[in-house]
């Protein structure tokens, strides 16, 4: 009967197995994954907006190559995890319709403006810095699609974090107009980065849940500290400094202390209020109608191929 199966998940989330699409899992674990991967997949096709925004402008040809690796990187991880989504039964058409009409959120922090080419440096140690110790964990979450397409995710986003290092190792230690810029994308970037691990563990309101599914493996502050200690030395090797003056060393709780964070910024981001939440939907939606033309041609194709293959 149906506590059978009920039993047969809870017994193999709980010995750390994968449940893969054919399993039975209760209409929840279905439902929260569809939200998530969904949500995830949207973040990496409109984090691509931020970016673009420079290929055209880059400064050499080495980082004008660079940065369209990334940003073609990043429409990839959103198709792969569109299909990982589709695994659970969604479909694209529906997840797209999600995203364009606001019922399905992508990450925050894309709705902040890409002001000067050092912010291409920001965004890829900060932004994918936090992605990488998001994403690390979730190639441990109990849905076997998801971790798989996380373990690929990972390694190019650490080809995305090194590249963002360097190019601000560059500019810190080039012109004092450079290191100047350098040090006003790093102020502009780091508290949006913070805020990309989601609310407070006291106001998650999925956080529960999830880990006892094993779908996040560690909280919201959890993974938030674990950035913060990573990025303080890495800031000092920048010669750049974090805008939070309360951020020191904590010896007895073995990681660093940082200010508060502006909760009432991130509601209204989410609430659609951001810097460039409207032109981040209006450009997704407008290239949506003009690749129109492109799905509607692939259907095509797909169903004459089909008559002749079946007769
Ligand atoms: N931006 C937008 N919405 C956010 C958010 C953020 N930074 N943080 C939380 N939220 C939303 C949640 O989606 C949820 O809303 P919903 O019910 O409508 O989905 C609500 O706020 C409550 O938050 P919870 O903590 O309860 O939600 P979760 O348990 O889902 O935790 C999360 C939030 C940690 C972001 C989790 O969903 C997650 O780990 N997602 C996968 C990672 C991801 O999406 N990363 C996107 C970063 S950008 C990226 O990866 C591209 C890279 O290449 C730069």
């Amino acid at each position: 009967g149906a506590e059978a199966y009920a039993e047969a998940f809870d017994a193999a989330v709980a010995a750390d197995e994968r449940i893969e699409p054919r399993d039975w899992m209760p209409g929840d674990y279905r439902a929260t994954l569809v939200r998530q991967m969904a949500q995830h997949a949207h973040s990496e096709i409109i984090g691509m907006q931020p970016e673009a925004n420079w290929i055209t402008r880059a400064p050499s040809l080495r980082r004008k190559a660079i940065l369209m690796a990334k940003v073609q990187d990043e429409a990839g991880h959103g198709l792969y995890l569109y299909s990982a989504t589709e695994t659970l039964g969604a479909s694209r058409d529906d997840l797209l319709d999600k995203l364009h009409s606001g019922r399905q959120k992508y990450s925050s922090i894309f709705n902040y403006p890409t002001l000067t080419w050092a912010d291409v440096g920001a965004i890829g140690w900060l932004v994918d810095g936090a992605a990488i110790t998001n994403q690390v964990p979730l190639c441990r979450c109990s849905y076997g699609p998801y971790a798989r397409a996380m373990v690929r995710i990972c390694k190019e986003e650490s080809f995305h974090q090194r590249q963002g290092y360097e190019l601000l190792l560059a500019l810190s230690r080039g012109t004092d107009a450079q290191h100047a810029m350098a040090q006003d994308a790093v102020d502009r970037w780091w508290w949006p980065s913070l805020m990309m691990f989601g609310p407070p563990d006291d106001e998650s309101a999925h956080s529960a849940r999830s880990m006892a599914w094993k779908i996040k493996r560690h909280s919201n502050d959890e993974l938030r500290q674990r950035f913060v200690d990573i990025c303080v030395p890495q800031a000092e090797a920048l010669g750049l400094t974090l805008p939070d003056p309360d951020l020191r060393w904590n010896e007895e709780r073995g990681h660093h202390d940082f200010g508060p964070i502006d909760w009432e910024e991130f509601r209204e981001v989410l609430r659609g209020n951001g810097p460039c939440n409207d032109q981040r939907i209006t450009q997704r939606r407008q290239a949506h109608e003009e690749g129109a033309w492109v799905r509607e041609a692939a259907a095509a194709y797909a169903a004459k191929h089909t008559d002749r293959l079946h007769g």
